[in-house]
């Protein structure tokens, strides 16, 4: 099935801007080309820029009530499009029509959730040292920003961006992943539709990526780059982000433990060991990537575990009863086989899959390795695929050592019935999100983001706002006068 041409959205208009050539969208389950969508080039980033320009102090000093209506039905909307969208969003990024209508919803959700931040942004009195002063202190949009935003989440990381953005008072361009364009088109029609002013927001994709963020990077106009990504990628910006003395904030790559410890509630471990494993096929930064099971329970965790995933159903993400998808591209079915080879060939047991024999579509099964051990590349580097890397460990301290040895610092988890180790691994694990008994932490209302290597600031939560927001201060003089 073709979803047809698209266009790019800059300005408030949709056009082909000054694209020369289209590029296919393709879908990852059929190989077949879903839709094509004009090659934006760096002018049209600029364009994208210079009207984004033209609207910021409008939309700065609009009122927050009518930024928070825009993000309320811009959210109603998506919920009543939630089939189209899962639809649209399952054909070009491959996973499971019941996750892709929990993704709309995970997206909407920060559009409602920041349809209510953008009624506290509060500002401070402080008490000054003189009689005669009063001190204040206010907050402002940082101006216009831009979000350069992944593949795996096509839809929720967007708003996670776009909805404090707005919120704050600040303009942004959203350049989304070629690979998966068409979800944030979806998102700007429904922004156009919910009254968003023309050149408050703009979508613009192409295939040369690098050259597309260069300009924004590049422009000292835009104030504030959000980058989701891999940690390559964000230093690059970080880098270029040096030269206008940009706002960053980067959630890079992951490289999750998953601990489970002999007193832990086993079926509740392994319920939440695949869904986190096997969410979006294992293609999310905080997948867990490697499983650590303490020895006295390591073989009926690896036996539960390969018996609950042997049982997925892996296909097209819009057949019924279908709950693995394809991978986004053969680069990443390749990288899943070296990875596996590799383990195996360091003597790994193959508990389940293992081998990919599809001949059409980027299907790999889900597979279960035993016996890990920290010389595979599976231990060492994301994965990003669904392989359950299963590791056996004795002590507290020895697991707490395995999971801080890396220079990621995203998500962990962990699983006891302990509530003192609860508290000590929070607090010694090397981690922005920890998830304790709980395999899926992510939420709008908590703050989502990493340490280390993982990245700098903070997503979702009363925190995320404030990434948009500089702080001034008034210091009025001439109270007595
Ligand atoms: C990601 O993989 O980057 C985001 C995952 C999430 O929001 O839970």
């Amino acid at each position: 099935m073709e979803l047809g041409t698209y266009q790019n959205f800059i300005g408030g208009v949709w056009t082909d801007g000054d694209a020369k050539e289209t590029f296919a969208v393709v879908n990852p389950a059929t190989e077949e080309t879903i839709a094509t969508v004009p090659n934006a080039t760096a002018s049209d980033v600029k364009a994208a820029i210079d009207a984004a320009h033209a609207v910021q102090p409008e939309w700065a000093d609009s009122v927050a009530a009518d930024r928070a209506k825009i993000l309320r039905v811009a959210a109603q909307l998506m919920r009543e499009r939630v089939e189209h969208l899962a639809r649209v969003m399952t054909m070009e990024e491959g996973k499971p029509l019941a996750e892709a209508r929990g993704e709309v919803a995970y997206a909407a959700s920060f559009l409602d959730w920041f349809a209510e931040e953008a009624m506290r942004v509060y500002g401070d009195t402080i008490p000054s040292s003189s009689r005669d002063k009063r001190i204040l202190v206010l907050k402002r949009p940082v101006g216009i920003t831009a979000a350069i935003t992944p593949w795996n989440f096509p839809s929720a990381m967007i708003t996670r961006k776009l909805a404090p953005a707005l919120a704050a008072g600040c303009t942004m361009i959203v350049k989304p992943s070629e690979l998966t364009p068409l979800s944030a088109f979806e998102l700007a029609r429904i922004f156009e539709e919910a009254g968003l002013p023309k050149g408050v927001l703009s979508v613009v994709v192409g295939t040369d990526a690098p050259a597309l963020a260069k300009v924004i990077m590049d422009d000292f106009r835009v104030r504030k780059i959000s980058f989701t990504g891999s940690t390559e990628v964000g230093k690059i910006l970080m880098r270029q982000a040096a030269d206008t003395v940009k706002r960053v904030s980067l959630e890079l790559g992951g490289h999750a433990p998953f601990i489970v410890f002999e007193d832990a509630n086993l079926e509740a471990a392994v319920e939440n060991a695949v869904t986190c494993k096997m969410r979006g096929m294992g293609e999310t930064c905080v997948s867990a990537n490697r499983i650590y099971v303490q020895r006295s329970i390591y073989a009926d965790f690896v036996d539960m575990l390969a018996n609950r995933m042997a049982a997925m159903k892996v296909g097209n993400g819009l057949e019924d009863g279908v709950n693995v998808g394809p991978l986004i591209e053969r680069a990443a079915v390749e990288k899943v086989k070296r990875h596996v080879e590799d383990a195996v060939a360091k003597g790994a047991r193959v508990i389940i899959g293992g081998t990919s024999e599809s001949t059409r579509g980027y299907f790999y099964p889900p597979t279960v390795l035993a016996d890990v051990d920290h010389t595979m590349l599976v231990t060492q580097e994301e994965t990003f695929g669904p392989v359950a890397a299963v590791v056996p460990f004795d002590t507290e301290e020895e697991v707490i050592s395995y999971a801080n040895n890396t220079e990621y610092g995203l998500a962990a988890y962990y699983f006891t019935r302990d509530i003192g180790r609860v508290f000590r691994l929070a607090e010694q694990l090397e981690y922005g999100i920890l998830g304790a008994n709980d395999g899926m932490p992510s939420t709008a209302q908590a703050p989502f983001g990493g340490v280390k290597s993982s990245g700098i600031g903070r997503e979702g939560s009363k925190y995320g706002i404030q990434e948009y927001l500089d702080i001034k201060y008034l210091s009025l003089g001439g109270i007595l006068d």
